[in-house]
């Protein structure tokens, strides 16, 4: 028996129905788009070989490689069988694309995180829920910029410390080789802490001194035992892995969490309701305010919100500002013609006089050396790694729910497609007019950016221009010179050189 006309117009009209419902469903979409391409697992171990080595070149050599070979977004071996999917990408237009969108907002649950009470997260860098972080974020982006550029308390701050930096180098360590790799941590710590607390670091203080140290030791992990470590924890089973967590990583993470428990207590004990200097008493204030119980301020949960963010901004402010100026004090001591520049450059505008953020606008040499400096040593070279709360497609490929989504910044940064010559340490390159066009991208892109950009790049002005004009910084032996990280991990931290500070 056949169908009639009618009846075929039908079943046309219904099938292609069916088949536009299913094409939405994400079901769908998973059995018909292709997931990512794995990375060869040889190419990605001579990666971490070089990485552990500090050897930058080869790292970028591998990425181009397997750039040229698998494309844009590439996905690591072993870790969808081990871990959970992660996925790295070296496009820029595709990072800022993704990383504005909420799908790819929350950061991996890593287990390295100390600040869960009653099992949730708190604070700003590593919350889960959009709406609770973006009450944090506001909050604490607004009072970054009002204790910072917006009423200039933070450029007085940063230009004190520079000045007690400078007073420091004078007295102990004027023409002599001095090891640069903690020269500007306790500045910088101090900047942060004053802006935070009004209180500077007393590092007679043993506690205050354990936190220090366990700041840096975490801010460096990357060193050869620790990536066999990491490799460990993704074969071993659960259990094994929390106890090699715990014994590693989070008990001396729970110094640290302790110690901001213990401020936010005596902090509030004294508080005066109205005083407000700090941005610890703008969010006492916040959290006196909060009537709604469901707020990020409210109550005990608003504590516990204080003390997460400001052990946050300490350890991620403090440690990513004086690793930076390190590697431009490096850079500049390494090629001495651009630190002439440099100096030519605050001679002429500042004469003798102190330098202010003021000067900024004009002084584009000193802006592009920290530019330079920024790119060619990407101090994040994955960025902080996202992890996705949804199914969604990005470039073409389906990426599933809970995948790692790391942007290659260090390759953009690097890429010879977009920067002439990348490894050349040539500031220049930024006072070019199509420099603006080019991904540049160090405190990151989209709805996560670093909330402290402007607060860290006036810090790195203050300090810069204050070294450079009272010190010519040179190494103790050219031929030591060595411009490779440390290691090449979370962050690029440079190798230990000895620098001589002479007074000009
Ligand atoms: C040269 C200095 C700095 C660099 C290169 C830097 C870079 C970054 C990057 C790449 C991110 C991740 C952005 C993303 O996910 O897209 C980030 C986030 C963050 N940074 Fe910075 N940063 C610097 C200084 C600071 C300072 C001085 C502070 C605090 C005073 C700070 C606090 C934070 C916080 C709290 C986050 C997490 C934001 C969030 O998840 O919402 N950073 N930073």
């Amino acid at each position: 028996m056949g169908i009639s006309p009618e009846e075929f117009v039908l079943f046309s009209i219904s099938l292609t129905a069916i088949i536009c419902l299913l094409r939405r469903s994400p079901r769908f979409k998973t059995n018909c788009i292709k997931s990512p391409p794995e990375a060869s697992l040889i190419l990605v171990l001579k990666m971490v070989v070089a990485a552990v080595r500090g050897n930058l070149k080869e790292v970028l050599k591998g990425h181009q490689l397997l750039q040229k070979r698998y494309g844009s977004i590439v996905a690591f071996p072993l870790f969808r069988t081990f871990i959970r999917p992660c996925i790295l990408i070296s496009d820029y237009q595709l990072v800022k694309g993704i990383f504005k969108t909420s799908a790819c907002f929350a950061r991996p649950n890593n287990g390295f995180t100390i600040y869960y009470f009653d099992d949730e997260v708190r604070g700003l860098g590593l919350h889960h829920d959009e709406a609770k972080w973006s009450e944090i974020r506001q909050f604490t982006f607004r009072k970054l910029q009002e204790h910072g550029t917006g009423k200039n308390a933070f450029d007085a701050i940063s230009a004190d410390e520079a000045s007690l930096l400078i007073t420091q180098i004078s007295e102990n360590y004027s023409n002599k080789a001095v090891p640069i790799d903690d020269l500007f941590s306790i500045p910088m710590m101090n900047v942060i802490w004053r802006v935070i607390s009004g209180r500077r670091f007393d590092f007679k203080d043993t506690e205050a001194s354990r936190v220090y140290h366990i700041i840096s030791k975490f801010f460096s992990v990357g060193d050869l035992k620790t990536v066999i470590f990491l490799a460990l924890l993704a074969v071993l089973g659960n259990i094994s892995n929390k106890l090699l967590l715990w014994i590693r990583f989070l008990k001396p993470l729970k110094t640290i969490r302790e110690f901001f428990i213990e401020y936010t207590k005596s902090s509030k004990e004294n508080f005066k309701e109205g005083e407000i200097n700090t941005f610890t008493d703008a969010f006492l204030q916040k959290i006196q305010e909060a009537r709604d119980p469901n707020s990020v301020f409210f109550g005990r949960v608003g504590e516990e919100n204080l003390a997460a963010t400001v052990g946050e901004l300490l350890a991620v402010g403090a440690k990513s500002s004086s690793v930076t100026l390190q590697w431009i004090t490096l850079y500049l001591a390494a090629y001495p013609e651009k630190q002439e520049i440099l100096q030519e450059e605050l001679d002429s505008v500042l004469g003798g006089r102190v330098p202010t953020i003021d000067d900024q606008k004009v002084m584009p040499y000193t802006t592009a050396v920290i530019k330079e400096t920024m790119r060619i040593a990407t101090l994040f070279p994955a960025g902080v790694p996202r992890q996705t709360t949804e199914d969604l497609t990005i470039g073409g490929y389906h990426i599933s729910k809970g995948t790692i989504v790391a942007s290659n910044t260090v390759a953009i940064h690097n890429d010879p497609d977009i920067w002439e010559d990348p490894e050349i340490f040539r500031p220049e390159r930024f006072l070019c007019s199509n420099a603006i066009d080019k991904p540049f991208f160090p405190f990151g892109t989209g709805k996560r950016s670093c909330p402290a950009e402007h607060l860290a790049k006036h810090n790195l002005f203050i300090f810069v221009t204050s070294i450079f004009q009272r010190f010519s910084v040179s190494v103790d032996n050219t031929e030591n010179i060595n411009l490779n990280p440390k290691h090449y991990s979370a962050t690029l931290v440079p190798s230990s050189h000895n620098l001589v500070f002479c007074p000009r």
